[in-house]
């Protein structure tokens, strides 16, 4: 798999900027974002990617959104598509198109805690060890084939908050290192 990545943001970014700072210098063509105003695309910015919102809220159903979506990606022409922290599940078109191309990253160690409170329900259920997996996207939430994954300990005094942030910190070394594989065509 060569050369050009778009990325799929909602929130703070920090994954995107690991990215865009990773010694391999990869090639993101575009950031797409669900909302406009979010640090994800600020932080394209500043960095000279050029940036597109597709908003469910200006769509009438999911799968108009999700065609929007896929067609907006589609423009880029991107060899791998990474969702870093995109809040939303990708509807059946962009699933489709991007197979095998179709990335995410995820705060749990998949099959356990899918869905958008991973942290919270990894420390709801009294787990020692939980981390981050990333894995090619299917139809499912987060049941996708998994690509590389990494422990984190649970600290006794962790709080979701304080937690998230020890696995960010894992899950963004753990997706620069996916990434770079891809882009020199290894078999993961
Ligand atoms: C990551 O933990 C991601 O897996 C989750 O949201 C976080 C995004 O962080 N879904 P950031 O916006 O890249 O800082």
């Amino acid at each position: 798999m060569a050369g050009r990545i778009c990325v799929l943001a909602s929130g703070s970014g920090s994954l995107l900027q690991a990215l865009i700072d990773s010694p391999m210098q990869p090639k993101i063509v575009a950031v797409g974002a669900d909302r406009p105003h979010v640090q994800a695309l600020t932080r394209a910015e500043a960095a000279g990617i050029p940036t597109f919102i597709v908003d469910p809220h200006e769509y009438s159903n999911r799968l108009d959104w999700d065609a929007a979506l896929n067609d907006r990606i589609r423009e880029c022409e991107p060899d791998l598509v990474v969702s870093a922290g995109f809040m939303r599940i990708l509807g059946p078109a962009t699933v489709q198109s991007f197979r095998g191309q179709l990335i995410n990253t995820h705060p749990a160690l998949l099959p356990a805690f899918p869905g958008a409170h991973a942290v919270r329900d990894a420390l709801d259920y009294g787990v020692t060890v939980t981390g981050a997996t990333v894995h090619f996207i299917d139809e499912g939430v987060d049941t996708g084939p998994i690509i590389a994954q990494q422990a984190v300990p649970v600290l006794v005094d962790d709080d979701v908050e304080r937690l998230h942030e020890r696995i960010k910190v894992i899950e963004r070394q753990l997706l620069v290192s996916v990434v770079t594989e891809l882009m020199k065509g290894q078999d993961l």
